[in-house]
C-alpha cells in the first residue's frame, strides 16, 4: 500500500513505522491517523511481523500533537467525534493489539504525540525527547486517552500537574516517573529499540498477546484482571507455542516460535 504521511519498513520480524511530516513536526492530521490505522492493521495481520516500532522522522519530533489546523474551527459535536474516532482507530486499537508496539520517542512528544506513545506497550526515549500534554494551553483537554493513560503511568498527582501546567518533562525526568523505560543517545534509539524487538520476537507471540490482554485488563473498569489472567493462562495450554515451548525446555533446546 502507498502512504503519503508515513514510511513503513520490515526487517526480519520487526516492522517499523515512521510518521513522516517533519515540516509539521509530524503532527497527526486525519490522513496520518488513517494511514497509521491501515499500516498497523496490515502488520497485525502479517504473521511474520512480531513487533512494531513507531517513531517520528527527523531529529526534532516524535509527534508534536494532533494537527491544530484541522480542529481549530470545530464545534462541540465535531470535537467529540474527533476524540471518539481517534481513540477507536488508533489509540485504543494500538493498546489492544496482539502485536507488541514500542514507541521510539525521538524528540517532542506532545499532546496526541505523547498520547500515541502512551498507547504503545512501552516507550524508549532519546536524550533530546520532551514530553507533555499542553492541551489546556489551547483551551481543550487531552482527547486521545491522555487523561486516562498518563495517571496510569506516572501517578495521579504528577499527571494532574503536567496537564494543568501544560508543562514538559525531559527524557530523564520521564524515566524517573516511569513514563519511558530507557533513555539513550539519539543515534542509538533505533538500534536499541530493534534489539529489544528482537529479544521479544524470540518468545511466543501467542503468549505475548495473552499477556497484553491480561495486563490491559487490570486497567479496565468493571473487569476483573485476575479472572482475565486465569482465562488467558488457560488458553495458552491449547496453543502450538505451549507445546513447542515446553517440549523444547524438556529436550534442552531453544524453542522455535
Ligand atoms: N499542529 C499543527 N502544526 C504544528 C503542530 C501541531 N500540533 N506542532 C507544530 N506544528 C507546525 C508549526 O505550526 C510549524 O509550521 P509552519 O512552519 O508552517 O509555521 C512547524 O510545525 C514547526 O513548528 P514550530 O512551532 O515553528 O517549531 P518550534 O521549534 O518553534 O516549536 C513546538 C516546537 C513543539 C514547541 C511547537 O511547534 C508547539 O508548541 N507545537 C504545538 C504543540 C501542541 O500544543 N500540541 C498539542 C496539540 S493538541
Amino acid at each position: 500500500m502507498k502512504y503519503n504521511n508515513i514510511l513503513v519498513d520490515i526487517d526480519g520480524k520487526t516492522a517499523k513505522i515512521t510518521i513522516n511530516r517533519p515540516k509539521k513536526l509530524n503532527a497527526l492530521n486525519k490522513n496520518t491517523i488513517n494511514e497509521l490505522n491501515n499500516a498497523i492493521e496490515a502488520f497485525e495481520a502479517d504473521e511474520k511481523v512480531r513487533v512494531i516500532i513507531i517513531t517520528g522522522s527527523g531529529d526534532k519530533a516524535f509527534v508534536a500533537g494532533a494537527d491544530i489546523t484541522e480542529f481549530a474551527h470545530f464545534d462541540i459535536s465535531k470535537g467529540a467525534k474527533l476524540s471518539k474516532k481517534g481513540q477507536k482507530i488508533l489509540f485504543d486499537f494500538i493498546e489492544n493489539l496482539n502485536t507488541p508496539v514500542i514507541a521510539a520517542v525521538n524528540g517532542f512528544a506532545l499532546g496526541g504525540g505523547l498520547e500515541l506513545a502512551m498507547a504503545c506497550h512501552f516507550r524508549v526515549a532519546s536524550e533530546n525527547a520532551k514530553m507533555g500534554l499542553p492541551e489546556v494551553s489551547l483551551g481543550i483537554i487531552p482527547g486521545y486517552g491522555g487523561t486516562q493513560r498518563l495517571p496510569q503511568l506516572v501517578g495521579k498527582g504528577k499527571a494532574m500537574e503536567l496537564i494543568m501546567t501544560a508543562g514538559m518533562l525531559d527524557a530523564e525526568e520521564a524515566k524517573t516517573y516511569g513514563l519511558v523505560n530507557y533513555v539513550v543517545d539519539q543515534d542509538e534509539l533505533m538500534p536499541f529499540c530493534e534489539k529489544l524487538a528482537k529479544k521479544i520476537s524470540y518468545n511466543s507471540g501467542t503468549a505475548i498477546s495473552a499477556a497484553i490482554k491480561a495486563v490491559n485488563a487490570s486497567f479496565e473498569d468493571g473487569v476483573n484482571g485476575f479472572e482475565v489472567e486465569i482465562e488467558q493462562f488457560g488458553n495458552c495450554f491449547g496453543t502450538e507455542d505451549f507445546e513447542e515451548g515446553t517440549t523444547a525446555f524438556l529436550e534442552k533446546r531453544k524453542a522455535k516460535f
